[in-house]
């Protein structure tokens, strides 16, 4: 996802930066060309070797440092220069402070003020220090430069404080990199909503009816849709998948919940995709305590639950999009294209459970896509490369 970008990775000197040589591993392994530049106080915590071996690239920490043909020999403007994306993790109240005021006195701060290309920045520090009015107020200051701010997680900190202040996992600064430059942001402006996951409809405290849905292709979507700039609203039944970064993640359990949620962030939306296997029944009751064996067989008189999709259909702004997907075992396109007229939607992705590498729990799918006056047939692809594929046909479309 990021062959042929050239992604700078600064670190400066807070306790979280051995974690950045997992990061710098990351990103070569999506296919980007990472150059990396240290603060003296970084390499006191690790040096530079690690990030030379992963990143086959030179690491500088002196702005007087020779530099190279492929630099030009000037590699405090080049690196900034040439970046597709910066990445400063862990920044320290010193780096966000120097940014922020433009001071260029070390080889990360200068290297910066060149660069036209987003900037990330990921503070890391102890609670009371990230705290101080002086930083928070440089952040804002950043934040209203165009840079990107990556909010620090709350947890047990080195210093021994427990507060704000933690660098996130590896996996979100990663993700945070994608979301700025992995794809054209042919999505900007654009309010999407997606629905992902099972839901879960208890019979009592300790047991409950649902699927096989593991929300991955939802995840996907939600995720394809960030990466082209949307603003991504993601309602998900319980899953176990990460929650991605950036995304505004409602969590839901019912058919309900998932209906209410949906309802209340539905009038925003300029696309709204269904992608979740919402349960079309539910128990009549939920019992308060464990219901107990007894000998004999038992029923259990189930209800209709809302389609969502159906209402949306039903209530929709005429210049919404809207999207559902179809889950069959045979008929699957008419099947599907009854669906999308039933439900008044511009389009249904049908995929047949009984197509090896398609359907629940795999990464990979095999959609068709149908709108109201076309189909499109897509071979096996992952997840992530159907999303993008549904999102083509959606804004050709709009
Ligand atoms: N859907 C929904 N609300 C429900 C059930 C389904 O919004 N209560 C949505 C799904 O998210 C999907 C689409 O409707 O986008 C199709 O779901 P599917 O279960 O395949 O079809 P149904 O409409 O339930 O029809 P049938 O059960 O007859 O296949």
């Amino acid at each position: 996802m990021l062959k042929g970008k050239n992604i700078l990775l600064g670190v400066s000197g807070g306790i979280a930066a051995y974690k950045m040589a997992n990061v710098a591993s990351m990103l070569v392994k999506l296919g980007a060309d990472v150059h990396v530049v240290m603060t003296e106080n970084a390499t006191k915590i690790i040096t530079k070797e690690p990030f030379e071996v992963l990143t086959k690239n030179k690491v500088y920490t002196d702005v007087f440092a020779p530099g190279t043909p492929e630099t030009n020999y000037v590699p405090h403007i080049a690196l900034g220069e040439a970046a597709d994306a910066i990445l400063i993790a862990p920044a320290t109240a010193n780096i966000i402070g120097k940014l922020a005021n433009g001071i260029a006195d070390d080889m990360l701060s200068t290297a910066v003020l060149p660069a036209s290309c987003p900037i990330i920045v990921a503070p890391s520090m102890n609670v009371h220090m990230y705290e101080n009015k002086i930083v928070q107020a440089n952040i804002e200051k950043l934040r209203s430069f165009g840079f990107i701010i990556v909010e620090p997680d709350e947890g047990h900190l080195a210093c021994g404080y427990d507060g704000k202040g933690k660098l996130p996992e590896e996996a979100e600064l990663v993700d945070a990199v994608l979301k700025a430059v992995a794809k054209p942001h042919d999505m900007e402006g654009k309010k999407v909503l997606i629905t992902a996951g099972p839901t879960e409809e208890a019979l009592d405290p300790i047991r409950f009816i649902t699927n096989h849905s593991s929300g991955k292709m939802g995840y996907a979507l939600a995720e394809v849709a960030a990466m082209r700039g949307a603003e991504v609203t993601l309602v998900s039944g319980p899953t176990s998948i990460k929650k991605p970064y950036g995304i505004k993640i409602i969590d839901t359990v019912s058919a309900e919940d998932m209906y209410n949620a949906v309802m209340s962030e539905a009038p925003a939306q300029d696309i709204i995709v269904m992608s979740a296997a919402v349960a079309d029944y539910t128990p009549v009751t939920t019992a308060d305590e464990k219901i107990k064996k007894s000998d004999g067989d038992m029923s259990i008189p189930l209800k209709r639950t809302k389609d969502i999709l159906k209402t949306l259909g039903e209530i929709r702004k005429p210049e919404q999009f809207i999207c559902g997907f179809s889950m069959e075992t045979e008929n699957v396109l008419e099947n599907s294209r009854a669906k999308l007229v039933k439900k008044n939607v511009d389009m249904i992705c049908a995929n047949s459970l009984r197509t090896p590498g398609a359907g629940y729990k795999v990464d990979t799918n095999i959609v068709t896509i149908i709108s109201r006056d076309g189909m499109e047939e897509l071979p096996i692809m992952t997840k992530h490369e159907v999303s993008d594929k549904i999102f083509d046909a959606i804004m050709k479309e709009i």
